[in-house]
This record gives C-alpha cells, structure tokens and sequence, in this order.
C-alpha cells in the first residue's frame, strides 16, 4: 500500500468544479426564488416552501417526478443543452396540470462522470428559465459527480415538481359527459418520449443530427426539430381551469393520445377522435413512412402533434380554443366524448391519417435544376441533394458531374438515387473540349444551376459568362482570405482568430467571384489543421444549402 496521501479531486470529483457551476447559476435560479411561498435561499440542506404563503387555505400537495429520456444523447452528440432543462421541467409541470394542481416547486439531480462546468450551467440555466415561465421556484438540486458511472460527455438528469390545490378541487372533473369535446393543444414536436424510436429510424435511414431535415424547410438540420423544447402549458391551462373553461387535461406523454386521454375519462366514457381535424406535422410523417410505423403504433407511442388533451362542453369549444390561441398554443376540436361500449378511444380516418405519398419525394412544379459538380468525397454534395429532398426547397439535383472516375461521391450520390455522369478531364485534350462536353451534359438535363462542391478544375471565362449568376463554389475560408489550397493551415500559420467557410460566384479567377453567403468559424489555439477543416466543413455542409436557396430565391 503506498502512502501517498489521495484526495477526492485525484479520485474523480472535483469540489472546485462543483462550487464554480454553484456561481454560474446563481442569478438563474435566485430570480426562480421570487416566487410567492418561497422560503429557501440556495445553498441550504433542503428547501423550504410555504403553501399557506403562495395563497393556499387547505392545500392537498400532488407531487410528479419524471426524467428527459434519451432526447438527452441527440444533446449531447450536438453539444447543445440550452433546451433541455425545459423538456425535464414540462414532463413534469404538464403531469400536475392533470391533477388539475398548481406546479409549485422544483428539484433536480444532474448525474455524470465528470463534471463539465459549462455543460451543466446550460442544463440548469435551462431548467430555470423554464421554471421561470411557470412561477415555479427552483428549491434544490443535485449534481452528481460519478466517475465511472456513465460514458465521458454522457449525462441524466431528473427532477420532480410538487404542486397544490384546494382539497374542494375536483378535476377531472365529475362532470364529464356524453357530447363533451376533445380539444387538441398543438405540440411543439416529438416532446420528450418515444425517441429510442426516434433515433433509430433516423439512423436506420442514414441521417445525422447535423443533417438538414428532408421533411422541413431546407435549412433546418434534424437536430433543430428534434431538440424543439417540450411545450409548458401551465401559463395558458391554469386559468382555463380556474374559471372552470376545461373538465380535464391530459398530457399526451409516453403512450401517446391512446393511454394517455383515457387516464382523465370517467370510465364508461369513450373518446371518439377524427384524426382528419389536425394535420399530421410533416416530421411524424417522414418518421412514420420511413420507419416504417403504422398509423396506431404512431398513435400510442408518439404525440403526432397533440401535446396535450383537454375536455370542454360543446357551448365552451370556441372560447376554449381561442382561450389558447392567445397564448400562442394552436388548438384543433379533434372529438367527442360518447358513452363506452369497447375501446376507450376510437380513432375516425385511420386509413388516411399518414399521408399517402413519399415526402421526400413530393415533386414541386416550380423547383429550378441544379447540377453538382464534383471531384472527391463528395460531403457538400451530398448535403444538397438532401438539402433539396425537403419538398420546400426551391430546387432539385438534375445530375451530379465528376471530372475524376474514382471520386467517391460518385457512389454516394448514386445511394441517393441521383443522376451521376463522369466527365473524365484526362480523356480530354484541351479544356476547350472538356467544358464543351460538360455543356452538353448539362444541357442535356436542364440544368438551370450549377453548385461546385469540391471540383478541383479552373473554368474559363465563356463558361463562367455563360452561367453568370447561376454558378456558384463553396470554399473553406472567409474570402477574399486564403484563395486556394492549403487554406487551413495558412490561416493557422498566421494566427488569425477567424476563419470560415464562403459560398461565392464562380469566375474565371480561382475563389474569387461575389460572395453569396458566409460563415465564421473561430479558429482555437490548439487547433490542427485538420480539426480546423473538420470544424469548418460541418458548417459548410449546413451553409451550402442555405446560400444556394437564398440566391434561387433572389432571382425568382
Ligand atoms: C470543401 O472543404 C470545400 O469547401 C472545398 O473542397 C472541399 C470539398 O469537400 N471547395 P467535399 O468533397 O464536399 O467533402
């Protein structure tokens, strides 16, 4: 045994880290604390809440405690927290809406193997500010440091709320009946359940996080629809239920509008719901048809766009509505109540719930032709022919042109089921004819466009002043900085702090036509050039697309 003295730091948990991320959300939690009831400051063993204080006469506490789920990996992969705090505080505050209770008061647990400060801060600046939108007090919380336990990078996080409401409260309430209807509340995307299932058909079909979503709107990646914070309906629903407007409130959680509506239904009540009142949104319908996942599996496992149910008499529908509108929460009449002979909810439209045609082969009338030209791996490529999958983008790949037969795009554009056409630049004599045959085959597919992406020849000017305005390149660097090759290392060479990544005109002078469309990307200190180009080119593959949108639609 040596007797080197050991301390808790050299074992793993660091008190320093603990104490600085203590600092960090001090003034985030501090403003949760104002609310009426609040007795705790932080720091105390335990936190302390007056009931009778928050307006209460004979309180009966309900308490709700849930965890995000694996929405956490797709943060954690993308690095990007901020939301995530507000999807754990949702999962609960929505359970106690149920119960028709108050949410008053939260604590956390944060667990990883090692604390990373900045990490953790925007975990619970998130839960705060979350907190914050519900008059919820933030009391207590823990962050645990567990070396060994978990992946590096990897976290949980947990919490539990507790609310109140007078004992005379009934809700649901007993007064539910026949010819009540089923107000739908628009969720804000999947919410924080069924993403085991989420992730795996996302990666069954090829898509990174970082990818642009074929379902959307040409700009935003999977990782913004999916990473879309739970929606807080305590603002809009306590009122609704204080001035009696709502009968029942269910979240649409785990087990979707199926197990969950039936939790807040008296039970000889069954809920008939036409499921051709809302709109599937466009991102259940890409999972659905991509899953593949049929229509019921949908509806029980995610919220197809209802985050939550509420029950209104017939005469209360519109004002129930409207009620929610005001809030920003669009809210759909989706069914009725009848008395029960079977199922406790019976879905009308079943058939044609998920819609009949491929998405992300939707075929748009006014989508302009674009041509790819290519000479290697292919990755901007083939961020654009995804990009242009979205049935929103103004513009489709017609035909992708390498000028080398072994550039691996080649085959990468093929899995996407694009043209391909090799114009092989050493099988020809001059430039002269090699761009001659490049015309014809762009002629030949209507290419009304034409994005470089890595195609390492110079054109000459007849060409670029043929598709002046219609030709466009994507380099590495914040032109009119570092033209050519080499770009990474030559900016890190002279210690600039910014570089970036350029979508410009093509000329016939290299990287230096107009600028379409830039992004800076800060160069670290400790930064190869490869980690250098590896940063920049994921932000080139989310640029591309953006700038060659922006220029379609400048021109429409
Ligand atoms: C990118 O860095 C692009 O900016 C430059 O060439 C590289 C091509 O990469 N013009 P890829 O073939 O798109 O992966």
């Amino acid at each position: 045994m040596s007797n080197t003295p050991i301390s808790y730091e050299q074992a793993g948990v660091s008190i320093d880290a603990g104490n600085a991320l203590v600092e960090d959300i001090k003034p985030f939690v501090q403003q949760t604390l104002q609310r009426s009831g609040t007795l705790s400051s932080i720091g105390g063993f335990g936190g302390l809440f007056d009931v009778t204080a928050a307006g209460y006469k004979d309180p009966i506490l309900v308490a709700a405690t849930d965890g995000v789920g694996t929405k956490l990996k797709i943060a954690i992969d993308t690095n990007r927290h901020s939301t995530i705090g507000q999807d754990l505080v949702a999962m609960c505050v929505n359970d106690l809406l149920a119960m028709g209770a108050e949410p008053l008061f939260f604590l956390d647990y944060f667990a990883t193997s090692e604390l990373d400060v900045t990490t953790t801060a925007e975990v619970v600046k998130g839960i705060a500010n979350a907190c914050k939108d519900c008059n919820v007090a933030l009391i207590g919380g823990e962050t645990a440091e567990l070396p060994g336990m978990y992946h590096p990078k990897d976290y949980d996080l947990a919490g539990f709320c507790v609310g109140a409401m007078e004992r005379e409260t009934i809700f649901p309430s007993k007064n539910i009946q026949a010819g009540d209807h089923v107000i739908g509340l628009a969720s804000s995307g999947i919410h924080s359940n069924g993403y085991s299932l989420v992730r795996k058909i996302v990666q069954m079909n090829g898509y990174e996080w970082d990818d642009i979503a074929p379902f959307g709107d040409g700009i935003k990646t999977m990782a913004d629809y999916l990473l879309a914070p739970t929606t807080l309906y305590v603002s809009s629903t306590l009122p609704a239920i204080k001035d009696d407007k709502i009968k029942a409130f269910a979240n649409i959680t785990g087990g979707g509008i199926t197990e969950n509506l039936p939790r807040v239904l008296p039970d000889n009540m069954a809920a008939h719901i036409d499921l051709s009142s809302w709109v599937l949104p466009p991102l259940f319908a890409w999972l659905a048809q991509n899953g593949p996942v049929e229509a019921i599996e949908m509806l029980r496992t995610l919220n197809c766009g209802i985050g939550a149910t509420v029950i209104a008499s017939s005469e209360n529908v519109d004002a129930v509505i409207s009620h929610y509108e005001s809030f920003g929460i669009k809210a759909y009449d989706i069914g009725v109540l009848k008395a029960k002979t079977d199922e406790e909810v019976i879905y009308q439209g079943l058939d044609q719930f998920l819609p009949a045609v491929d998405l992300v082969e939707l075929p748009s009338a006014n989508k302009k032709n674009v041509a790819i030209l290519i000479s290697g791996r292919g990755s901007n490529m083939l961020s654009l022919v995804k990009a242009m999958q979205a049935a929103s983008f103004p513009a489709q790949c017609c035909v992708v042109i390498s000028d080398k037969k072994d550039a691996a795009g080649l085959e990468l554009a093929e899995q996407q089921g694009i043209k391909t056409v090799l114009v092989d630049r050493s099988e020809f004599n001059s430039k002269a004819e090699f761009e001659a045959q490049m015309q014809k085959e762009l002629a030949a597919h209507e290419a009304e466009y034409i994005c470089a992406a890595g195609f390492f020849q110079v054109l000459s000017a007849e060409f670029c002043d043929a598709w002046s305005g219609k030709i466009i390149n994507i380099h590495p660097s914040l032109l009119p900085a570092f033209k050519g090759l080499n770009t990474h290392q030559r900016a890190i060479d002279l210690g600039v702090q910014y570089s970036g990544a350029s979508v410009h005109h093509i000329t016939a002078k290299i990287d230096d036509g107009p600028i379409v469309m830039q992004k800076i990307v800060p160069v670290r200190k400790e930064d190869t050039a490869d980690d250098l180009a590896a940063r920049i080119l994921k932000e080139e593959h989310a640029l591309y697309p953006q700038a060659l949108k922006k220029l379609i639609l400048s021109q429409d």
